[in-house]
């Protein structure tokens, strides 16, 4: 049954019908949202993650209903007002975290939840935050490097660094 869900995405109020069985994945990549990659659609390799609310979610395990009055935030809500990349985009670039780049939005939004937090994660810890993702090319190494390094940067932005 088609249900009418209010939700703002990337900041913009948006009304949308979908199935009462509709992932929010499928919603998102039917508005556009095509950052937003379809994996393995169980909840095990990340390429879906958005935030909602401002935690990251698995979106092809989370049905679209649920986001009902929610805010959702996508990898294109982190362009900047003339198309420029974010620092946690820029840093994996910098940090060549980037290959096939399947993986990528879906860890860039677990990024963005991370440095919300304004926690000096390290590596190690970093570890294990991202530990929902697959990436079946960079080999993960690089793909913490732009990690740590867009963590350490926040944090001295933040003022709260040594
Ligand atoms: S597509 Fe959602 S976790 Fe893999
Ligand atoms: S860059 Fe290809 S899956 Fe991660």
């Amino acid at each position: 049954m088609l249900k009418v869900i209010n939700l703002t995405i990337n900041g913009t109020l948006r009304q949308v019908s979908a199935d009462e069985r509709e992932s929010l994945l499928d919603t998102l990549r039917g508005l556009g949202f095509t950052s937003v990659k379809k994996g393995c659609e169980v909840g095990e390799c990340g390429a879906c993650t958005v935030l909602v609310d401002g935690e990251a979610v698995d979106s092809c395990i989370y049905l679209a209903v649920w986001a009902e009055g929610k805010s959702v935030m996508t990898v294109e809500g982190l362009k900047g007002p003339n198309g420029e990349l974010s620092p946690i985009q820029q840093a994996f670039i910098e940090e060549a975290a980037v290959q096939c780049g399947f993986c990528t939005p879906g860890l860039i939004m677990s990024a963005v939840e991370i440095v919300g937090t304004g926690r000096k994660y390290n590596r190690e810890e970093l570890k294990k935050l991202i530990s929902g993702h697959l990436c079946r090319c960079t080999g993960y190494e690089n793909i913490l490097n732009a990690m740590e390094r867009i963590v350490e940067e926040t944090y001295k932005v933040a003022g709260t660094g040594e």
